[in-house]
């Protein structure tokens, strides 16, 4: 489905991001996982993705750093000969009330979720409008769209994120290039195993299905807004939430 496609995807070397890079492999993309600070864990999901019969490397970037980015972006259109999809998918919760949350908690979380987004998009918009094609898919989340309590820094960054994405995608339609977002529910990774029990327990009572969602779930409509299937699809935003927020 995405045979001579490269796919990149941020905050990669776990959790959805991971996923997300296998499935593209599976599907037939080449990958460039992104990771942060985990070099061991980057090249261990590099060598599983090669598994597919793919190429896939490990790039170091941090999403908040407009510099590594482009440096980044630059080097995977050299070693790979262009990009076709970009996933921008890495983000970071630093949940607390409002009344408590500090100045550097609100602004490490939109560096790192919303301008990360537009760091990686505005580091490959010019060669999406090169080629005259592109897929942009970026990870907002529910909280984005209901809000949380606790997570003032998280929802505005998730929110923010939407705005993006339709911005882009009327930007850059007429070039062929989509933009969707993808908005996660609860989702077992390290991310909400760090959440503590009850909320867990209180979260699966409102959701409708019961359970928490799986990285694959998010992956596999990943792939779909990455294929040939969803070429006409933009600016959407599409929940993935066991219907948490219906
Ligand atoms: P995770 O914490 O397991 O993975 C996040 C990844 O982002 C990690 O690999 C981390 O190293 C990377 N990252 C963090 N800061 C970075 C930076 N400055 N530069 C580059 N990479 C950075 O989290 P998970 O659950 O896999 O989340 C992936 C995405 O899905 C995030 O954007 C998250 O907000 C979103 N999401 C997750 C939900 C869930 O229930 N797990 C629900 C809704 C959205």
């Amino acid at each position: 489905m995405l045979k001579n496609k490269v796919a990149v995807i941020t905050g990669a070397s776990r959790g959805i991001g991971k996923a997300i890079s296998f499935a593209m492999a599976e599907a037939g993309a080449d990958v460039a996982i992104l990771y942060n600070g985990n070099v061991v864990k980057a090249e261990e999901a590099c060598k599983e993705a090669i598994t597919y019969g793919v190429r896939a490397a490990a790039y170091q970037c941090n999403v908040a750093d407009f510099n590594s980015c482009q440096n980044v972006c630059n080097l995977i259109i050299n070693d790979f000969g262009g990009i076709d999809i970009l996933v921008n998918n890495a983000g970071i919760t630093k949940d607390k009330l409002l009344m408590q949350m500090s100045e550097e908690d609100f602004d490490s979380v939109i560096d790192t979720n919303l301008k990360g987004t537009f760091n990686m998009i505005r580091n490959t918009c010019k060669h999406f409008i090169k080629k005259r094609s592109g897929r942009i898919i970026n990870i907002s989340s529910v909280s984005g769209m209901m809000g949380n309590p606790g997570q003032a820094n998280y929802a505005a960054s998730k929110a923010g994120i939407i705005g993006l994405t339709k911005t882009v995608a009327k930007e850059f339609g007429a070039r062929n290039i989509t933009c969707n977002a993808i908005a996660p529910g609860f989702i077992e990774t390290d991310m909400t195993g760090a959440l503590p029990i009850e909320m867990l327990e209180s979260a699966k009572a409102q959701i409708p299905m019961k359970r928490l969602g799986n990285s694959k779930d998010i992956a596999s409509l990943a792939v779909f807004l990455a294929s040939d299937m969803a070429s006409y699809i933009t600016g959407e935003v599409i929940k993935v939430d066991g219907g948490l927020y219906i």
